[in-house]
């Protein structure tokens, strides 16, 4: 199975972000993530036995990490992975932990997958459509806010046009910021 840790949106943030996604001028191949498929990858895992799962869910079920929102204030294009995304200039830095924290757990744990430490700090972005080759004119993006109370253990069947996600464990709430 293809597994990786992410953040999945509630439906009224997906909704808001597929809106403002809409009008994005996309041509040719270019194939748009329907707004159920939106998500934050955290960290990417790759292939696994079903009989690392266990080993994966200790591993994301021993994470802490404190809530924190995204703000979502522009679209990309990424022209190397031939994607358009949505990103916040600003990556919550307990983002950046959490995302850092489960590269070092999953490339120092000795299980398989070997999954090397992130190269670089988590950029937060949602991939709007894929294939897109050729650089689209972007339009600015009014700020969209993302609270975000937890993270999955996800699983993707990657067969059909769109891939298929299964949520296979989620951890809430990422614990209450004490006052400051
Ligand atoms: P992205 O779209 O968030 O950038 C599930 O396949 C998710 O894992 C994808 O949405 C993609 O992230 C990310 N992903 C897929 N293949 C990857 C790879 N080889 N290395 C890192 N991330 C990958």
């Amino acid at each position: 199975m293809r597994l990786f840790y992410a953040l999945w949106p509630d439906d009224r943030f997906a909704e808001r972000l597929a809106r403002a996604a809409a009008d994005l001028p996309l041509a040719g191949d270019a194939r748009r993530v329907p707004s159920d498929n939106f998500h934050v990858t955290l960290a990417f895992i790759g292939e696994v036995a079903a009989s690392q799962l266990p080993v994966l869910r200790r591993m994301g079920g021993a994470q802490r990490a404190p809530e924190c929102s995204i703000t979502f204030d522009g679209f990309e294009y990424w022209s190397e992975a031939q994607v358009v995304v949505a990103v916040a200039r600003e990556s919550p830095p307990e983002l950046i932990e959490l995302s850092s924290a489960l590269h070092r757990a999953l490339s120092t744990s000795g299980a398989p997958p070997r999954v090397e430490c992130a190269p670089r700090p988590l950029r937060a972005h949602v991939t709007l459509a894929r294939k897109v080759t050729q650089a689209p004119v972007l339009q600015a993006l009014s700020p969209i806010q993302w609270n975000v109370r937890s993270f999955s253990l996800v699983s993707s069947d990657t067969r059909g046009a769109h891939s298929v996600y299964t949520v296979v464990d989620t951890w809430p709430p990422l614990y209450e910021k004490p006052p400051p």
